[in-house]
């Protein structure tokens, strides 16, 4: 519910567990009162107040904790605003004008105190979560063009406080989602990404706990996700009065944004929330969050299917008969859907050719698609593709004919990677080109599902086709033109699923969520490592999205050998896929899959749907990882537990479950024998809490789950 008291020009908005209050100050400016824990309908605030300012050298305006900023007066800390007028002005003074309340959806329109340039600050509060979705919508209303150099969609200041800590997730190729965490201190941090993308190094959420409340299921936190797919910027920002702030937006380095009389500029949406149940409570409250109003089909985005991929299998030696032979053989374990990956199309050997020709290879598939996808189909599988259609090798037909429609710098190098460079998917005829390429595919082609890949970063991102003024457009353009593309083609093709991929989990943020179904987590498929990647993926998204397969063993990875159970459980505790060589298997593992993947079936709506506790995170080089999924409605709990080594005779750790009904019956299922001997087939939901469960499990490399099912 949103409020606005007239006399105090205080507006409260409260949600089922948060209030979050903001007003209007003397100087006319949206000032931050309060986030946190909701508060008793009759708490009152006053009217908000500039703060004093700290001598000549820290004016109110730097002090004050606004919600949005230009650039302008004396301000010292992080803009949410900063352009430049064709005189040379440089200054902005947003001011309160008017606002308007729409059931959950506040606008503040502010303008500049002299200047024709209007900035409504919008908000829309999700009930249910706390969650509030912040956007600025930058309108020119002047009669000249100007240029915008930073436009942050929101600031977020965090009650008064010094003893905060940050946590937000780094990475690179094949080790992303690492958990980092760092005391908040007087100065800034930046997280970001520079790359015209989202990045494996860092990823657009941040998580903020006092500092002290190590338990990761108590406590405050406040945290935030930015909704954009493009290089991107989140500041963290104690000022000199020790004020915290949180800003964020598409990345204001080298950006230029110039806005001509009459156009507006949206920006991404900043999503931040409140948990009073610690950084657990947190990532619950964001699951919930993106499959409720985020992805696509929300409220009900469809179970993640079991699929297989090839690529781990035959990489780019992908032809009829052996595709036709893998899905004979995934189909045999219970595989819902068949995926054939890169080296299908134009001239694709390896990773030096093909990109951009997207025509069905003759030689590996003479009577095109058709055969195999009916092959599929009558197995009982759907079908799914690889694509990466921003890309182009050089050596292809498309890059021959159209040199001009890579990102480049008029005559300066072009640096490939992978032996690719990028498509300005900013440019229109690109747009369409790629547009049209995909949507070719889907109509002469019964596909399912796309697997969306990204293989590199930007490099020389010019775009010499416009004037010098509005070549960095290409920034904002680029992703816009991304984005309409995948709604254009989900529109036309309504029954159409899409991953989102860039060399593993490069592109995975709350804006591309909201146009693809699931992505991949990384490329690095190790069942072990993959327990560190797969635990800082939830911090911050759901495991109804983050793709799993079960790979070979030993693994490219780092050559480990690890059992097909253990492989199995692992994945099993996101969107199980297989991505092993089917070929090599033994009777005996084709026994192990079909059980196991017949055991996920049994559990995976819990797994996708349901909450998360981390029993023993694998952070800090953990000998253990322990996970527990609550179904939704309370009906189901399953547990993965997973042992490094044993040391010096110890037991593996005792389970204290979380999240049960403490008076209900749960019977325990052993989904394998590791459960000790000494275990009640039934008990309380406060046994298995508070008296916990014991698993045996002993030597290197050893796992276990177990499912509770709830009686009455
Ligand atoms: C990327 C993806 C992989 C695979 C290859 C194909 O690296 O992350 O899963 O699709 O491309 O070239």
């Amino acid at each position: 519910m949103i409020r606005f008291d007239e006399n105090t020009k205080v507006f409260r908005i409260d949600t089922s567990k948060t209030t979050y209050v903001l007003g209007i100050n003397e100087n006319q400016q949206v000032q931050s009162l309060y986030w946190g824990a909701r508060l008793a309908d009759g708490d009152h605030f006053a009217a908000a107040k500039a703060m004093p300012g700290h001598s000549s050298f820290d004016l109110p305006v730097t002090t004050t904790p606004h919600e949005y900023v230009g650039w302008g007066g004396g301000l010292y800390v992080e803009p949410d605003l900063k352009i430049t007028f064709p005189d040379g002005n440089r200054d902005l003074a947003l001011k309160y004008v008017s606002h308007k309340i729409n059931g959950d959806e506040l606008d503040i329109l502010m303008k500049d105190i002299s200047l024709e340039v209007y900035v409504t600050l919008q908000y829309k509060a999700d009930g249910e979560t706390g969650i509030i979705r912040r956007s600025a919508e930058i309108e020119n209303r002047t009669n000249e063009q100007f240029t915008i150099e930073q436009a942050f969609s929101a600031t977020w200041n965090l009650p008064r406080g010094t003893d905060y800590r940050l946590r937000y997730l780094s990475g690179r190729w094949g080790a992303e989602w690492n958990v980092q965490q760092q005391p908040v201190q007087p100065g800034k941090t930046v997280l970001e990404s520079r790359r015209g993308t989202t990045g494996h190094q860092n990823n657009p959420w941040f998580a903020i706990d006092r500092e002290g409340s190590n338990d990761s299921e108590h406590g405050s936190v406040w945290f935030g996700a930015l909704g954009w797919s493009g290089s991107w910027e989140i500041t963290v920002e104690q000022d000199t009065l020790q004020q915290v702030r949180i800003s964020g937006g598409p990345n204001s380095f080298d950006f230029g944004y110039r806005l001509q009389k009459g156009e507006h500029f949206q920006t991404p949406y900043f999503y931040g929330g409140y948990s009073s149940e610690g950084i657990g409570g947190a990532s619950r409250l964001l699951h919930r969050f993106e499959i409720d109003s985020i992805l696509p089909h929300a409220p009900h985005p469809a179970l993640r299917p079991v699929l297989y991929n090839s690529w781990e299998a035959t990489e780019f030696n992908v032809d009829e008969a052996g595709q036709m032979a893998l899905a004979e053989k995934a189909a045999s374990i219970g595989v819902e859907r068949f995926v054939m990956d890169d080296g299908w199309f134009g001239q694709r050997k390896d990773d030096h050719a093909g990109l951009g020709d997207w025509y069905v290879n003759p030689q590996k598939f003479p009577h095109g698609l058709k055969p195999l996808i009916d092959k599929v189909h009558s197995l009982g599988m759907d079908f799914g593709l690889w694509v990466e259609p921003e890309m182009v090798n050089p050596d292809s037909d498309l890059y021959r004919k159209h040199l001009d429609w890579v990102l480049n710098f008029s005559g300066r190098p072009r640096t490939e990677a992978r032996n690719q460079l990028v498509l300005n998917l900013a440019r229109p005829d690109v747009r369409e080109y790629v547009f049209n390429v995909l949507d070719k595919l889907l109509n002469e082609n019964d596909i399912a599902f796309l697997k969306w890949d990204y293989n590199r970063n930007w490099s020389e991102p010019g775009w010499p086709a416009v004037a010098p003024e509005d070549e960095k457009k290409v920034y904002v353009d680029f992703i816009r033109n991304y984005y309409s593309i995948l709604a254009e083609l989900r529109e036309k093709h309504p029954k159409i699923e899409i991953e989102s991929c860039s060399g593993g989990g490069g592109r995975v943020d709350l804006g591309v969520l909201r146009l693809t179904d699931e992505v991949w987590t990384s490329d690095n498929t190790d069942a072990f490592d993959r327990l560190l990647i797969q635990n800082g993926f939830t911090y911050a998204y759901t495991p109804g999205v983050m793709m799993a397969w079960v790979t070979d063993s030993p693994t490219w990875v780092n050559h480990r050998t690890l059992s097909l159970e253990y492989r199995f459980l692992s994945s099993m505790q996101g969107s199980l896929g297989i991505g092993a060589n089917l070929n090599k298997w033994t009777p005996e593992d084709f026994d192990t899959a079909k059980k196991m993947v017949a055991q996920y079936k049994g559990i995976r709506e819990t797994v996708q749907r349901g909450s998360l506790y981390r029993l023993i995170t694998p952070e800090n080089n953990s000998e253990q990882s322990v996970t527990e999924s609550v179904s939704r409605d309370g009906h189901q709990a399953v547990v993965f537990a997973f042992l490094h080594s044993s040391t010096e005779l110890y037991p593996f750790p005792r389970l204290y479950l979380r999240g049960l009904d403490a008076k209900a019956v749960y019977r325990i299922d052993a989904m394998d024998s590791r459960l000790a001997p000494d275990t009640p087939a039934e008990a309380s939901g406060a046994y298995w809490m508070e008296h916990g469960v014991d698993v045996e499990l002993r030597g290197d490399f050893q796992a276990a789950a177990f499912t509770l099912e709830r009686k009455n």
